[in-house]
């Protein structure tokens, strides 16, 4: 070989693996559609073990299905994890996410492997926790409160601009809880209740757990919530006490989809692999997240709120993730509550 034809092979080499690098160093476009201070913790993580630059959004679970619907035509985003799984639930019955079925499917609790079943593989639970509210115990001693250990007594008059929830059209977790009263009350009666609600009710909130970080500072004296993000703050050392609903509750099945078409495809499956694994979900409570792991062999904070401990019903996923049930359900809300909210 010439002197120039070994330059000319070196350079080929050289670019060649260049090349490689770039692609294998790559990026991931991600929502995470949970807490922001477990979001960061993933996204570090993830960077730590994988060449892989992570942009991250932190959005509700209502928002981040309305960015990927908006966004269907040209996806900006590769992959959402996090969040309620109605919403996700309805991108899958829309075709707006991608099949996978993980190798580390088989791990999983059955609750997450029948999320995954029921979407035709096009999402998967990676945690779970029951919806109830956190209450200001500063707040309740010194107004003289009774605890409210049902839905019914949160309709007491004492609670007048003493509660917030969130929104149920950009929070996932506000939606559950409207799906939740329906189921356990019937859809008339349920509208009923929220409006009666709306009476106690300062404010509604962008994201779910808004409402019980309000009550952590004493901004209000009661934040509907899943029950978990109040235990995260009486985590923090914040005088809150949290509650499961004497008639029954919803609870969420958390999920993460890839976006179909997503323009970094292999980086959103070694970030799906990855986020299955038990080491991985044991961190969780690093974070102060304190939902129930969807690894069977996870490591189940002690802080968690227990399945076993609270009176569940047996919430209707495939109804309630179905896009015209959820359509409207907050088309109605919008009509009958916050037309009239205060
Ligand atoms: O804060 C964590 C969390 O409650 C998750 O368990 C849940 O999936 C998510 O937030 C819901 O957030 P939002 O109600 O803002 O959609």
């Amino acid at each position: 070989m010439t002197l120039k034809y070994l330059y000319a092979a070196i350079l080929t080499a050289g670019t060649a693996l260049a090349g490689h690098a770039a692609q294998a160093a790559g990026d991931l476009n991600l929502i995470c559609a949970a807490d922001v201070v477990i979001c960061e913790q993933m996204k570090a993580d993830f960077e730590k073990v994988h060449d892989i630059n992570v942009s991250m959004v932190r959005l509700s679970s209502g928002e981040t299905y309305a960015k990927i619907r908006a966004e269907a035509r040209n996806p900006k985003t590769d992959l959402w994890w996090g969040g309620t799984g109605d919403p996700h639930l309805q991108a899958a019955s829309e075709g707006l996410t991608l099949e996978y079925k993980s190798a580390l499917l088989d791990q999983l609790q059955d609750w997450a492997k029948k999320q995954a079943e029921s979407s035709g593989y096009r999402t998967v639970g990676v945690y779970a926790g029951a919806l109830g509210w956190g209450y200001n115990t500063d707040i309740f001693t010194a107004k003289g409160f009774k605890e409210p250990k049902c839905w019914a007594d949160l309709l007491a008059p004492e609670y007048k601009g003493e509660i917030q929830i969130a929104n149920p059209n950009s929070s996932g977790t506000a939606y559950t809880a409207l799906a939740s009263l329906v189921q356990i009350m019937g859809e008339d009666q349920a509208f009923d209740y929220l409006k009666k609600l709306n009476a106690n009710v300062s404010q509604y909130t962008k994201s779910g757990s808004a409402p019980v970080k309000a009550a952590a500072r004493g901004e209000t004296a009661i934040g509907i919530v899943f029950m978990h993000d109040a235990a995260a703050q009486t985590a923090e050392g914040f005088p809150i006490k949290s509650v499961a609903p004497c008639e029954g509750t919803g609870y969420e099945i958390g999920s993460m989809s890839i976006v179909k078409g997503a323009k970094n495809l292999d980086n959103a499956k070694a970030w799906y692999d990855w986020a299955l694994q038990p080491e991985v979900q044991s961190r969780m409570k690093d974070a102060k997240s304190f939902q129930l792991p969807s690894n069977k062999t996870a490591e189940v904070p002690k802080e968690a709120p227990r399945f076993e401990e609270i009176k569940l019903i047996d919430y209707d996923f495939k109804t309630y993730g179905d896009p015209v049930t959820r359509k409207a359900l907050l088309e109605r809300w919008d009509r009958e509550i916050s037309a009239n909210a205060n």
